[in-house]
């Protein structure tokens, strides 16, 4: 009986730990949308290289590449720190951006 309970203390610390799935598009509403918005001096700027200069209407992002740009930085885009995106949040962004560009194909 003892062993049960601590298996079954183990498991939910296990998933408060896990925390509930991270939602990838609320992120990057939160995180990224004020630059890549419509009218965000991230699309602006983008929009004189890149068309659609919209990231949710891209066709081509996958995720590593949405990844390392918002670490490294880009030209006029600042990197992100680990200390306001982190390293899972950017994941779960970078993974909802590439299957939304997989729509745009
Ligand atoms: C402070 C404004 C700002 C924020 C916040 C921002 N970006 Fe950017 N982003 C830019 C700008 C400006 C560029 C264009 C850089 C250039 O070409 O000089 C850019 C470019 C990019 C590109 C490159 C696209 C390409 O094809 O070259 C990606 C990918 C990107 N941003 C992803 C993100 C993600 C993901 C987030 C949120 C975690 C984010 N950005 C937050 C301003 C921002």
């Amino acid at each position: 009986m003892k062993v049960f309970w601590l298996a079954a203390a183990g498991l939910l610390s296990a998933r408060v730990g896990m925390g509930a799935p991270l939602d990838g598009q609320a992120l990057f509403v939160e995180k990224c949308l004020m630059c890549h918005g419509k009218q965000g001096m991230g699309t602006g700027l983008l929009g004189r290289r890149v068309q659609p200069p919209e990231l949710l209407l891209r066709g081509d992002l996958s995720a590593a590449f949405v990844s390392r740009v918002a670490r490294v930085g880009l030209g006029n885009m600042p990197a992100i720190t680990r200390g306001e995106v982190s390293d899972l949040q950017l994941d779960a962004i970078a993974n909802y951006l590439e299957d939304n560009s997989r729509q745009h194909r």
